[in-house]
């Protein structure tokens, strides 16, 4: 409604189109919302088509007020009573009583909380601090050489190969382990240094009870001189207790990795509440950094010696608190993520 309409004529069509309009915006109104939004534009007080075709009345000449007005009151009953039929015709709103208990307790606050794998990777973490230990990160794109060749695996070592790993287009490829972050690390700062790298790896694995085609690595590597695998058993066992507490059992058996020599694997004694009872579960292979691998980031090895480790956080959390199919860690349902809050 742009413009004043300045007679009668003018002012009934005015009416018309009020009402014609309004009854069609009720008619389209598809619940009982929709239809007080209806009420508000068309018969609100304070703005909408009501009040301005008030203000329009007194500009009329004044023999013409009275036939006005009264067009102008049938014309609002007709809107009214259009809006009281149409929003019979929907389900009455919730009454406290009928409907709803009022004596239900209220509804749980809604709050997120830490996913157990980040949990167990920031505890992992802090156990590592306290012993000297900074956190490194790599790519997750990464290059052959650094991923493998470097690392010391044979040109023809099956990991390799195309079906094994996702090859990216460029010709680099996911990194299927965070050993990759060792010779990064060796690279750019001198011994004696130790670090620990946390980060996603991919591998052409299905996702079943214990594989996942994408999960997190911890890497851990210490550099120095006269390192030697005392080192590693002793830290590694320090790290179990803190992990696991002072009872449950761990033990080191020995193991192979292309980058690491001797190669070991670190298992811990658990029961997964899948009415297997008691069995080991391997949760990281570790071993004394091979010298080759020392060699190819340009490191000293007749001087320098050390110690390397990768573990799976998500099979720390599995061996921790029983839980019997990975693939419960990466469902995202709340109620077994509750758990963990
Ligand atoms: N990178 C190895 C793996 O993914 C784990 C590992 C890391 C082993 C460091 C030894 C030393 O299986």
């Amino acid at each position: 409604m742009t413009e004043s309409p300045t007679s009668l004529p003018d002012y009934l069509e005015s009416l018309r189109r009020f009402h014609d309009e309004a009854a069609g915006a009720i008619a389209a109104a598809s619940d009982r919302d929709a239809v007080e939004a209806v009420r508000a534009k068309y018969l609100g007080r304070a703005h909408g088509w009501l009040k301005d075709l008030s203000a329009m009345l007194g500009k009329l000449p004044g023999a013409d007020r009275g036939t006005a007005g009264k067009a102008f009151n049938e014309a609002r009953l007709k809107v009214e009573a259009a809006l009281e039929a149409r929003q019979s015709a929907f389900a009455p709103a919730r009454a406290i009583g009928t409907i709803a208990d009022p004596t239900m307790p209220a509804r749980e606050r809604w709050q997120g909380a830490l996913h157990p794998v980040t949990k167990v990777v920031d505890e992992i973490c802090e156990v590592f601090r306290e012993l000297g230990f900074t956190i490194a990160l790599g790519p997750e794109a990464e290059s052959e050489w650094y991923n493998f060749t470097g690392l010391n695996f044979p040109a023809d070592h099956p990991a390799m190969e195309l079906h094994d790993t996702l090859y990216l287009e460029n010709g680099g490829l996911l990194r299927t382990h965070t050993s990759p972050v060792q010779l990064r690390t060796l690279q750019r700062y001198a011994p004696p240094l130790r670090v620990l790298a946390p980060g996603n790896v991919y591998r052409r694995d299905f996702f079943d009870a214990t594989h996942a085609p994408m999960f997190m690595q911890l890497e851990g590597l210490a550099v120095d001189e006269g390192i030697s695998f005392a080192d590693l058993k002793a830290t590694l066992s320090h790290f179990a207790r803190r992990i696991y507490g002072n009872t449950r059992r761990t033990r080191f058996g020995p193991s192979y990795f292309p980058f690491t020599e001797p190669s070991a694997q670190m298992d811990v004694e658990v029961d997964l509440g899948d009415g297997r009872g008691l069995r080991w579960m391997e949760i990281m292979g570790c071993g004394l950094v091979h010298p080759a691998v020392l060699e190819s980031a340009g490191v000293d090895s007749q001087k320098y010696t050390g110690w390397a480790f990768g573990m799976g956080p998500a099979r720390i959390a599995m061996s921790r608190h029983g839980v019997p199919d990975l693939r419960l860690l990466y469902d995202g349902d709340v109620r077994f993520l509750g758990q963990f809050a």
